[in-house]
């Protein structure tokens, strides 16, 4: 006999609700910002424990405030399919990237739990942390401690307020000589499965509700300074100025022309400072950020190359200087082709079309992919696919229908 379905439709409903709930925890009243280690973010890991052990799960929280669930297996002790995704989020950002891969299997498990059911595999939901990296500028900061491979080097590093990295730890009751103590075993790790919004418009455009992730586009992000002369704006002569500004915008523009080249290559500056930025002087500094990515790590391995020689000839011609410090790396990441026909038929199981697709956005997924074969199922990204912004949205029956789909996976799973 076939194990009952879940109610995807109450399953949606109580997913949004508790999307909404969460999204309360913010950094800031006016839009939804969680970033790492904030009281905002603590008060999320706390709800999401909660709502852990109300779906029957053992929870733990490691050095770094992974929140991470077990659903023991049939036979204790048994290796974990681990899933999940990540609680921070961006400046501003949609309240489903990220939480919506923990809500998810959150579900699912509370619907096995109900059920007194057990599965030959643990189930292990992990909430990352910290992937957006928004407050120190790091990169999969989460996944790469849960598995043991946290940079110590991190630790001296300061938020935009001058908060050191180990500073804000201690301040949010964690041990930074602890972070190492929570590191998984990859021999425990049967799969890694990583439930997400879209974040983009092709679900949206095919009108089909979940999609089975193919591969993630590899990525870098440097933070580039360029250095000229400040000065009065209204006594240098044109000819005799070396305006930063003047210069970040042409290197802005030449990040743009370069990914335009290429179909599938991508580029953002998507932060451009002007220090002490003032009506009435040059700029002096400026700093910005440059992403680059692409499904093949050489074509933007060729493309930043490229970049940065054009910044170079774009600051020599202009006389001033430019440097870059290279904060986010990671190649393109294949997800296996068991999973992802395992994860097909989970989607089938649920009466919806199965869609195949690469994912443009980075995740958690990348770094699992160190220590396990991985999968992810994408869900459909509605206002046009708009995500990083707070018009991210979801239907509570797309949302119903993943966690029908994750569980018929789990089911599934062997
Ligand atoms: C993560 O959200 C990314 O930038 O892809
Ligand atoms: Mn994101
Ligand atoms: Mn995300």
């Amino acid at each position: 006999m076939n194990a009952p379905a879940l109610d995807p439709i109450a399953a949606g409903r109580d997913l949004l609700a508790r999307a909404d709930a969460l999204a309360r925890h913010s950094d800031s009243p006016d839009h939804y910002t969680r970033t790492w280690l904030t009281p905002a973010h603590r008060a999320a890991a706390l709800q999401i424990a909660a709502w852990m052990r109300e779906a029957g799960m053992a929870v733990r929280t490691d050095g770094v405030g992974n929140v991470i669930g077990r659903y023991e297996a049939a036979v204790p002790g048994a290796r974990a399919i681990v899933t999940g995704s990540h609680y921070d989020s961006v400046r501003n950002g949609g309240r489903y990237d990220g939480v919506l891969g923990i809500l998810v299997p959150i579900a699912c498990v509370g619907e096995l739990d109900r059920r007194g059911e057990r599965l030959p595999v643990a189930i292990e939901v992990v909430a990352f942390a910290d992937e957006e990296g928004a407050r120190f500028q790091t990169s999969f900061l989460a996944s790469r401690a849960h598995l043991g491979k946290f940079d110590t080097a991190l630790l001296e590093r300061r938020d935009a307020d001058g908060v050191r990295f180990d500073e804000a730890m201690r301040a949010a009751g964690l041990d930074p000589a602890a972070i190492a103590d929570g590191a998984r075993d990859p021999a425990s790790i049967a799969a890694y499965v990583e439930v997400h919004i879209e974040q983009g418009p092709v679900l949206l455009e095919a009108g089909m509700p979940l999609g089975v992730v193919t591969a993630i586009a590899g990525g870098t992000r440097h933070r580039v300074t360029v250095t000229g002369s400040p000065g009065h704006a209204g006594t240098v002569p044109m000819a005799m100025r070396r305006d930063a500004l003047a210069a970040a915008a042409e290197m802005v523009v030449a990040v743009e022309a370069r990914a335009r080249s290429v179909p599938g290559l991508v580029g953002t500056v998507g932060i451009l400072e002007v220090a002490n930025g003032t009506g009435n002087v040059i700029p002096g500094e400026v700093a910005f950020t440059v992403d680059i990515r692409a499904g093949e790590d050489a074509v933007r391995e060729v493309a930043q190359r490229d970049v940065f020689a054009a910044f170079d000839a774009i600051a020599a011609r202009r006389g001033v200087a430019v440097a870059a410090v290279r904060n986010h790396a990671v190649r393109a990441t294949a997800c296996s082709p068991r999973i992802q026909d395992l994860i097909a038929q989970g989607v089938a199981a649920v009466g919806a079309p199965v869609r195949r697709l690469a994912s443009g956005a980075g995740h958690d997924a990348m770094v699992m992919a160190e220590a396990a074969e991985v999968g992810m199922l994408f869900v459909r990204c509605g206002a046009g696919g708009v995500s990083h912004n707070p018009a991210e949205t979801v239907t509570q029956a797309d949302a119903g229908l993943a966690a029908a789909a994750l569980l018929a996976f789990f089911r599934g799973y062997r």
